[in-house]
């Protein structure tokens, strides 16, 4: 196991950010629904992505992946199950069942089980594959499935918070070989399931609304082949705002989509920050005080609940108090106890964090808890004095590749070790 030792850095330069890893996956997953070889570019060399490689071989599906480009190809010899030891690390993979049910007609795949992000069901996933036709039970952890043949419908389904990405993936891929019209409401506008949608029509599919709450699909009898390039991570960009405004670093931001990350360039303007835009490239330059302020997340266009611990750090060090309230995973403060062993101020009361601005962060030895969670400690690293040490460092690196290496060449001081 590996930690990061982080100390304090200015960061100066440019930062291309990568492949979008939460489009990747399903995109990966809705190569199932064809046997011919389809052709991915720009997907990120990170373990999650690597954890689904994993599951599509283990579903008969041969991945040859060199820098840059993935090609996937079947096997004759296909499997409809995708195991527990695979799931449980991350619960994308559970994007597997609709493909797997509308092109195999059966699938037992785990059920996630916890995350420390708080509780995150699949009711709406088992909901809308229902109302396809899916006979779905829950068996020894398992969802096991069976599906003779899907029929399209009119489907609802948003939940207690509102829509879910993962679970529009999973409805919206098996609608695309139901028979007959699919009307999905209250569907997830994410950039990351426009994607989704943009290269299921690449195979062949007949959808119209993606990016919409309202996803119309016509079902097809068969998928072929395609080939896609992913977007970028709007993620990593965001990310690489919060360590800008947190370090007081101008930086140069390349291969972004602004229309992607509207509310978080809009929250870098709140708090003082210069933005200038030219294409897909952004220059940041922090303010010398950072202005607090307020943040929601919310389903997009609104804030993203994976910013929200990076953004977090930042609004430590800022002139003021700011609130933040998190309206999508509302226990998702995992990374509040670390950062107050590093001299943040910060009180928490159910889905709210108030945050008192403080001049200065101190090092310390602090634990990763979660993907984004540890992103926030390595940018509360780079502005704390003294060292840091950040340890389960394994969790970073399911969703960022390589990010000490990336950093170097901006000034990040931040060694990988042996834990
Ligand atoms: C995806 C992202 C994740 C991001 C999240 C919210 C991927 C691989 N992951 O996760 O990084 O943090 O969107 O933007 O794309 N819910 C239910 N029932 C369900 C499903 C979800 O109640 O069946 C709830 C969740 O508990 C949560 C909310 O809906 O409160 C949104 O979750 P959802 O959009 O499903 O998150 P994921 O798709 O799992």
């Amino acid at each position: 196991m590996d930690k990061f030792v982080v100390h304090k850095s200015s960061l100066k330069g440019e930062f291309v950010v990568s492949g979008a890893k939460n489009a990747s996956l399903p995109i990966m997953a809705a190569t199932l629904l064809t046997d011919d070889e389809c052709i991915l570019h720009n997907i990120p060399d990170v373990s999650d992505v690597r954890t689904m490689v994993r599951i599509l071989e283990n579903l008969g599906k041969v991945v040859q992946w060199t820098p840059g480009t993935m090609r996937i190809r079947s096997r004759r010899l296909r499997n409809y199950v995708a195991p527990y030891r695979l799931v449980r690390t991350m619960r994308a993979s559970f994007c597997v069942l609709g493909p797997l049910l509308a092109k195999r007609k059966k699938a037992k795949v785990s059920l996630p089980g916890g995350c420390v992000i708080g509780s995150r069901p699949v009711d709406l996933h088992l909901k809308g594959l229902s109302q396809l036709g899916a006979e779905l039970i829950v068996e020894n952890g398992y969802c096991v499935g069976s599906a003779a043949g899907l029929a399209g419908t009119h489907i609802f389904l948003g939940g207690h918070f509102g829509s879910s990405v993962l679970g529009t993936a999973n409805v919206l891929m098996a609608a695309t070989l139901a028979a007959g019209e699919t009307l999905i409401e209250y569907s997830a506008c994410e950039p990351e399931i426009v994607d989704l949608g943009v290269f299921l029509k690449k195979m062949g599919a007949d959808i119209t609304g993606e990016g919409t709450p309202l996803i119309r699909v016509n079902g097809k009898r068969q998928l072929h082949g395609a080939e896609h390039t992913v977007i970028s991570d709007r993620i990593e960009a965001g990310t690489l705002i919060a360590a800008s405004l947190a370090t007081r670093s101008a930086l140069t931001i390349k291969n972004i989509y602004p229309l992607h990350i509207t509310s978080v360039l809009e929250c870098a303007r709140r708090m003082g920050a210069v933005l200038r835009l030219k294409r897909n490239s952004l220059s940041i330059k922090p303010p010398r005080r950072l202005h607090p302020v307020n943040i929601t997340t919310l389903p997009f266009p609104g804030f993203p609940t994976d910013l929200q611990a990076q953004f977090m750090v930042a609004l430590c060090l800022a002139d003021g108090v700011s609130l933040i309230t998190e309206k999508i995973f509302p226990d998702r403060f995992m990374h509040v106890a670390e950062l107050q062993r590093m001299g943040a101020r910060i009180s928490r009361s159910g889905p709210y964090a108030i945050i008192e601005g403080t001049r200065s962060m101190y090092g310390a030895e602090v634990m990763a808890s979660d993907l984004r969670a540890s992103a926030a400690l390595v940018i509360a690293g780079m502005v704390a004095h003294g060292d840091t040490e950040i340890l389960r460092i394994y969790h970073l690196d399911r969703g960022y590749g390589r990010l000490e290496e990336k950093l170097k060449p901006l000034g990040a001081k931040i060694k990988r070790e042996k834990q």
